[in-house]
């Protein structure tokens, strides 16, 4: 099997892509800077602000960094449904004292204009969320020096991706937080997502590219479990949500650990696709009752998202937050990158001397 190249991060420690504001220039730089690999999340952003951070980014670091891109969503949702998910949220609007968004707020997230941005000013890696990027696409960023990963979350997808020519997979368990980066939204499908470690061993016998392991990691021993089960390198979310140069709203950094919120859950309340949040108010009173159908829900919801963080309501943010949320520790990102590369090697030496607990 080949491997993710150590030039790129010294610590097999990936910073993942978190739009909506939490991934910034910041905090990958101080990722990158600690031998991690820090990303910036373009989702939702448009190819300029994307490439405002990238430049940034440039100047606060010399090291290598990715940028994580969304894939173009098909046309499934039923106007319908949305129309009736619209009428129910109507009290929320009146609440907060705004107006719901427009849910034809647009499907392809920019794709095209990033791409040819991220062709003309290349960057050393770029991942996928949400699909499988064209052949052509993935041999173009090859070609200008750009190494490629795509998010899976079977082992099916998993040989989508390697069939694609991805440099690298990211193996995504259900545990993980924000969105699941199924390559098509089946609600059929909901309540069977595959828990990490048994995704991680899946995904190694069905493909011979490098896997890159994400969901529920908190802790060096969970990247020396994952590496053991056959992993090249663990993604981390929720554990750098936490950190201080994270852009995360201060009340989603104090929901992780605080003590009303005890349980995630995998939603379609604030996006119309499922994704891992703390279970809030808004997310228990609309979850269930909202249909599959994004990005024209997160279009709809857009206005009480940013209504509820300016009332500083945490009751209607989409706390989104991986199954390990309550082991977050508030560090520097670049402290956190230090405690858990340490933790990591004390956990290989436990193993290695079969004396592991
Ligand atoms: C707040 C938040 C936002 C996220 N946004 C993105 C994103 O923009 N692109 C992406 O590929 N993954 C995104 N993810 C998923 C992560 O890549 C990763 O799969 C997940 O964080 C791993 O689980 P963990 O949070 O338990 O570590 C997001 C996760 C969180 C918590």
């Amino acid at each position: 099997m080949s491997s993710v190249p150590t030039d790129l991060f010294p610590h097999p420690i990936v910073q993942a892509p978190m739009a909506g504001g939490v991934s910034v220039p910041r905090l990958a730089a101080a990722v990158s800077e600690a031998g991690g690999l820090g990303f910036l999340a373009a989702g939702y952003k448009t190819a300029d602000g994307m490439y405002e951070e990238i430049k940034q980014l440039r100047g606060l670091t010399g090291r290598p960094f990715g940028v994580n891109l969304f894939l173009p969503q098909p046309e499934t949702a039923d106007p319908a449904a949305v129309g009736v998910y619209a009428h129910q949220l109507a009290g929320e609007a009146s609440w907060y004292g705004t107006e719901l968004g427009d849910p034809d707020g647009g499907r392809d997230d920019g794709y095209d204009a990033k791409l040819a941005v991220l062709l003309d000013n290349p960057v050393p890696v770029v991942s996928f969320h949400f699909g499988v990027p064209a052949r052509e696409v993935l041999d173009a960023l090859r070609r200008v020096g750009t190494f490629t990963l795509v998010t899976a979350t079977t082992a099916e997808e998993a040989q989508a991706v390697e069939r694609a020519g991805a440099d690298a997979v990211i193996a995504q368990g259900v545990e993980a937080g924000g969105h699941q980066g199924t390559h098509r939204d089946v609600p059929e499908t909901d309540g069977s997502g595959v828990g990490l470690l048994s995704l991680v061993a899946q995904v190694r016998e069905s493909v011979g590219i490098p896997v890159i392991a994400a969901g529920g990691i908190m802790r060096g021993s969970q990247i020396a479990a994952v590496l053991a089960a056959g992993a090249a390198a663990a993604q981390l979310g929720t554990a750098f949500l936490a950190t201080h140069e994270s852009g995360a709203h201060a009340l989603h950094k104090q929901a992780l650990t605080h003590p009303l919120y005890v349980r995630t859950e995998l939603t379609r309340a604030f996006s119309g696709r499922p994704a891992r949040g703390l279970v809030n108010r808004f997310l228990r009173e609309h979850g269930p009752y909202a249909p599959a159908a994004y990005p024209d829900v997160h279009h709809l919801t857009a206005p009480l998202r940013k209504a509820a963080a300016k009332a500083g309501d945490a009751q209607g943010l989409a706390l989104w937050a991986g199954q390990g949320h309550r082991m977050a520790r508030e560090l520097p990102a670049g402290q956190l990158v230090e405690v858990l590369a340490a933790e990591l090697a004390s956990a290989r030496t436990a193993l290695s001397a079969g004396g592991a607990r």
